[in-house]
């Protein structure tokens, strides 16, 4: 059974085969058009996406050495996301489905997310947590069978990915800043300045006041020292991203004591993020959890994933109508 998946809700355009479960190629073409701009300008990512989407889909094909009418179904995603980039996808997904005859399957990209762990073995074994953090969202989900998800705490404004990207802008680094303040970080003192963390009841997160505290922070010591960034940049990127680990942690322990649940997973671009896995193993250590984080090529925007929820999809016979539109705000 050969599935070709297509992913397209940002600033990837993407494409993969899975052949029974197994991912056969896994093409991504990043968009770096919106360096320039300081972050993704919807309208030029459908334009990419709409010239990236056919040499992405024929290297898919040709590097799994599957032929268009070796598929038994196309899946793309449906949401949530940019709705002019779902667009391309979505309807390069339906053509072809039309074309060839075979079923079409709609897969949600923040599941998908969290079913990357299952593309290589060590797999989470169920019930387990997973903390999905992107640039669009932060929730902590338990998972308790391949298509059966549930949110039990989320972000009430902006995303985790959005506060490293937006602190990395006040920091004058490029867009995406997040992969940057990783890497001045790891050579950085994470004690050298201190930020409160936001009080949040239950599973939630609120990311909005701690962008704002590291903004008043900077302007301050700016004011003081107009090379306060340069001379600091290390240990100021060490101390935000030790502050914003601190924020997802202090969340996923909770959720792990109140759920009693010991195996814990870690998805989305954030995940990518060295000091988060670093200290996601620490947490496991201490509460004698099985953690989980995906190959660094699987936890950012990819089609494998979106390959691996259309295979679960495929067995449930769970396919969708050519009458389907994309969802921006796709709810789980
Ligand atoms: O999942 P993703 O590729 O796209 C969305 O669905 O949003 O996540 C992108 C986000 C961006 O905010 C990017 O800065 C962040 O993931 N990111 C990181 C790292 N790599 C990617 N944030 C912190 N550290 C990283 N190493
Ligand atoms: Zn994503």
């Amino acid at each position: 059974m050969n599935i070709l998946a297509i992913e397209s809700s940002c600033d990837e355009t993407s494409s993969a085969v899975i052949s029974n479960g197994k991912i056969l190629s896994n093409v991504v073409a990043t968009q770096l058009i919106h360096t320039q701009y300081g972050g993704v300008v919807p309208e030029l990512a459908s334009r990419a996406h709409q010239q990236h989407i056919l040499p992405v889909v024929d290297k898919a094909l040709n590097d799994a050495k599957v032929t268009k009418k070796d598929l038994d179904a196309i899946a793309f995603t449906k949401g949530p996301g940019l709705l002019g980039a779902l667009l391309v996808g979505t309807s390069f997904a339906k053509s072809m489905a039309m074309g060839l005859d075979i079923p079409l399957i709609e897969i949600n990209h923040m599941q998908a997310h969290v079913l990357a762990h299952f593309i290589e073995d060590p797999k989470p074994k169920f019930p387990f947590l997973c903390l999905t953090v992107s640039g669009g969202h932060t929730q902590i989900v338990k998972v308790s069978g391949p298509l059966e998800m549930e949110i039990i705490g989320e972000t009430k404004d902006d995303a985790v990915g959005e506060a490293f990207d937006k602190t990395a802008k006040l920091l004058n680094l490029p867009y995406p800043g997040g992969p940057l303040i990783d890497k001045y970080a790891a050579q950085g003192n994470p004690m050298a300045y201190a930020f409160p963390l936001p009080e949040m009841p239950g599973l939630d997160f609120s990311f909005s006041g701690i962008k704002t505290s590291f903004m008043y922070f900077l302007q301050k010591q700016a004011r003081e020292n107009a090379n306060f960034v340069s001379e600091n940049l290390n240990d100021i990127c060490a101390s935000i991203q030790f502050t914003l680990i601190n924020i997802l942690l202090k969340k996923l322990k909770r959720a792990a004591r109140e759920t009693g649940i010991k195996e814990i997973a870690i998805a989305g671009g954030v995940s990518a993020n060295l000091g988060l896995r670093t200290s996601l193993a620490e947490l496991g250590e201490s509460l004698g959890c099985n953690v989980y984080v995906p190959r660094f090529e699987y936890c950012t925007d990819n089609a494998a994933m979106i390959a691996m929820a259309a295979h679960y999809k495929y067995l449930e016979g769970d396919f969708c109508a050519q009458t389907v539109s994309p969802e921006a705000r796709m709810a789980f």
